[in-house]
């Protein structure tokens, strides 16, 4: 009796010490949610999180849980308008989304090749990545996504371990601002300043250093 009421006491205890989340992301993320609309994340964003190239999809394997969080919850506000993640993003709970955001935070990042800002640049992308284009008050997209666009904080998220495909898509949103979520419209300064020729080269820079 007495150690059955022991057990039922380390069950009761157990219950309270769970972690908040009740949701469990794995299961979101390889099979989908109980809402239909949340459909599995590894249909687009790959078993691994590392994405999908040649469709656009992002990597979201390894990006800090913050900016993944945020961005859930730009789509689910429009600030960041995309036609196949919003609907996803509204029927995702605000604790399903915090608890996949921890998960994918910690699932492996690509290796990504070192390039010090002291490296001489050559070409369009290169020098727009390590020096910018002062005269058109471009900084250089290291200075805030960190030495090869590996990312900084919450805040500066990874360029590099991104396909092409999808880094021009995101600059080309902000040019038509259909993304507006950054804050100060840093970003978007920047991509209305760029030509079409340094999207594609700076977007093409930023994915070859992850292969
Ligand atoms: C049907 C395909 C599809 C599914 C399923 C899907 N996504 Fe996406 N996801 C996309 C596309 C496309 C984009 C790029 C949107 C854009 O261009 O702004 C994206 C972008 C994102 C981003 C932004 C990444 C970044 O680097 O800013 C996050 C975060 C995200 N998805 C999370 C999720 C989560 C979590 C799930 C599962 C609940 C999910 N997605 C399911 C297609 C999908
Ligand atoms: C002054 C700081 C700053 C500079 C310089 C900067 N960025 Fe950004 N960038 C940001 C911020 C902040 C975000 C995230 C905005 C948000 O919250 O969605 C971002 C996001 C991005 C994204 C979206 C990534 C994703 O996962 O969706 C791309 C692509 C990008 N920047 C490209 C560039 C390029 C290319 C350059 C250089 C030409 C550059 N950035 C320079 C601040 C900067």
């Amino acid at each position: 009796m007495k150690i059955s009421r022991w057990a039922l006491v380390c069950i009761l205890s157990g219950a309270f010490t769970e972690p908040a989340f009740a949701v469990d992301p794995q299961q979101i993320f390889s099979q989908g949610g109980p809402n239909p609309g949340v459909i599995a994340c590894s249909t687009c964003h790959g078993a691994d999180g590392l994405g999908m190239p040649a469709a656009g999809f992002p990597r979201l394997a390894g990006l800090p849980a913050d900016y993944l969080t945020k961005q859930i919850s730009d789509f689910r506000s429009g600030t960041r308008g995309n036609p196949i993640m919003q609907p996803i993003a509204q029927a995702l709970s605000e604790d399903d989304s915090k608890a996949l955001a921890v998960m994918l935070a910690k699932m492996p990042s690509p290796a990504v090749k070192p390039v010090t800002r002291a490296h001489a640049a050559k070409g369009p992308g290169e020098i727009l990545a390590l020096r910018g284009a002062w005269d058109r008050n471009i900084p250089e997209c290291v200075a805030c996504h960190g030495p090869s666009g590996i990312g900084v904080g919450a805040t500066f998220p990874p360029l590099s371990g991104q396909s092409a495909q999808y880094l021009k898509s995101q600059l080309n949103t902000w040019r038509q601002q259909t993304r507006k979520n950054d804050q100060d419209d840093l970003m978007g300064h920047i991509a209305r300043s760029l030509t079409d020729t340094e999207v594609e080269a700076v977007s093409q820079y930023f994915a070859d250093l992850s292969k």
